[in-house]
């Protein structure tokens, strides 16, 4: 059998990485190492994907936010065999260090923090040209820049991972219109995800990076939540924690209710920027903030975003409503609005936890398991032959890390007996048993 490359095919056309500073790979590496001590269940899968390479031969190319926990992602992938491909997700939540340590590491990564918009694009296309097997995306850029643009590396994919709330939704629609063209595992569907990542890792990372920023105190503030999910749910938790006066918006009847009867005050956009000292947006939704929202605002208030995209905060409309903007302080942007007032934006309105100067994203312990659900779903796209279209990991995948995180820290839990699972299977009996006819008293 003759094969004929072309000359595309034949020749490894990639560049090698692209960073700002690899004299930054020393503290780099001690920031990978640091994370790698509490990513236990990721560490697990990294030794047992050692002895069973089963990425060997394969490249694996990823668009996540750029810090030392991702890489440590990328590492778990090369050390099962895979060439890794990284680029950052968000222009602003590239860490230098971690990625000149990454590429010390052996991963092939492109990307800084502060890139322009034509650069974000560029560093895709560098991890394209490594032609993957295998996308693992956050937001869903990368495999819009796939389909859109990039269609000659198309016929490479196996199936793709994707990380976030807003990347399955833009899959799902894409999906729904035809256009996808390879499985995607919405690793944002996952338990062990969304429960712990969305709920309390950007719970805290997101108050970690508005407290280091601002220096401001929580406690006595209104600090108004928009939007009720999994992220919203877990920022109202941690801002009542610190002793803030929690409102919530919502558009959903079901989740204003439950955020009602969770204690919180509930109300619409137009009332509660009045209020309002501290406003963070996580909808996945545009112009949560925009027109004459800005107006009645009291003097001061700060306004953050926690949601993937930096839409949330119409900053075009807030500018229009301004007469000067200046940064007072990393991270923070001054609107003097024509009436005199104040309005401070944090980040430029992109996800706070990740993209201000202080945001070191969720804890490790956190991602630890969405990294887990990664990897593990990763190997689910080789091993089975999936349909195109948007598909939820599968249990199993859940039970394993729910168990290995549950095992490293050192908490055990109970079984079903035998009876218990044959009571729970058996649809003719009732709920209520008398004690006499219990098969154990009986036999
Ligand atoms: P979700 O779908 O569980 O919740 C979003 C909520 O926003 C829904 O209850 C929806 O009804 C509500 N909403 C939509 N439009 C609204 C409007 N105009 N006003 C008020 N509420 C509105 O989504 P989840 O998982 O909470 O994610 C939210 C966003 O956060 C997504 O963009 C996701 O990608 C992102 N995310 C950010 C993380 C971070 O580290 N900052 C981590 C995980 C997710």
């Amino acid at each position: 059998e003759i094969y004929t490359l072309s000359l595309h095919d034949a020749l490894p056309i990639y560049q090698p990485s692209k960073v700002k500073d690899m004299s930054l790979a020393g503290e780099g590496v001690r920031k990978i190492e640091w994370v790698q001590k509490h990513m236990p269940v990721l560490e697990h899968i990294k030794k047992e994907y050692e002895e069973t390479q089963p990425f060997k031969g394969l490249t694996i190319g990823s668009c996540l936010h750029l810090e030392p926990k991702t890489i440590n992602l990328g590492l778990t992938l090369q050390a099962g065999g895979a060439e890794v491909a990284m680029t950052g997700c968000n222009p602003l939540s590239t860490h230098d260090d971690a990625v000149a340590g990454g590429v010390d590491l052996g991963l092939n990564i492109y990307g800084w923090r502060e890139q322009d918009d034509e650069e974000y694009y560029q560093t895709i296309n560098m991890v394209l040209d490594h032609k993957p097997d295998i996308i693992i995306d956050d937001g869903a850029d990368m495999i819009m820049v796939l389909h859109n643009e990039r269609t000659d590396v198309l016929k490479h994919i196996m199936g793709a991972c994707e990380e976030t709330t807003t990347g399955v939704h833009r899959l799902e629609s894409m999906h729904k219109d035809g256009a996808l063209k390879f499985p995607v595992v919405a690793v944002n569907d996952a338990y062990t995800k969304y429960l712990f990542d969305n709920r309390y890792g950007t719970g805290q990372s997101s108050f970690d990076a508005i407290m280091g920023t601002t220096n401001m105190v929580i406690a006595g503030k209104s600090v108004v939540i928009c939007g009720y999910g999994w992220c919203g749910r877990g920022l109202a938790l941690r801002a009542a924690g610190l002793g803030a006066n929690v409102i919530v918006t919502e558009v959903d009847p079901i989740r204003a209710l439950e955020a009602r009867m969770d204690g919180y005050r509930v109300m619409t956009i137009r009332q509660a920027v009045k209020e309002a000292d501290l406003i963070i947006t996580v909808t996945g939704n545009a112009d949560i903030i925009n027109g004459d929202d800005f107006k009645y605002m009291k003097d001061g208030c700060m306004l953050a975003n926690a949601g993937h995209f930096n839409v949330e905060i119409n900053r075009p409309d807030l500018e229009a409503q301004s007469t000067s903007v200046k940064e007072v302080r990393e991270s923070i942007e001054e609107f003097t609005l024509k009436d005199g007032k104040k309005i401070y934006l944090l980040a430029d309105g992109r996800l706070v936890n990740l993209s201000a100067a202080r945001g070191q994203g969720h804890p490790a312990e956190i991602m630890d398991m969405s990294f887990a659900v990664q990897a593990l779903s990763a190997k689910f796209i080789l091993n089975n032959d999936l349909p195109v279209g948007v598909i939820k990991a599968p249990d199993e995948i859940d039970y394993n890390v729910a168990s290995l995180k549950l095992k490293a820290m050192g908490i055990e839990i109970d079984t079903l007996t035998d009876r218990q699972k044959e009571y729970m299977s058996n649809w003719q009996e009732g709920t209520w048993i008398p004690s006499f006819l219990d098969f154990n008293v009986l036999f």
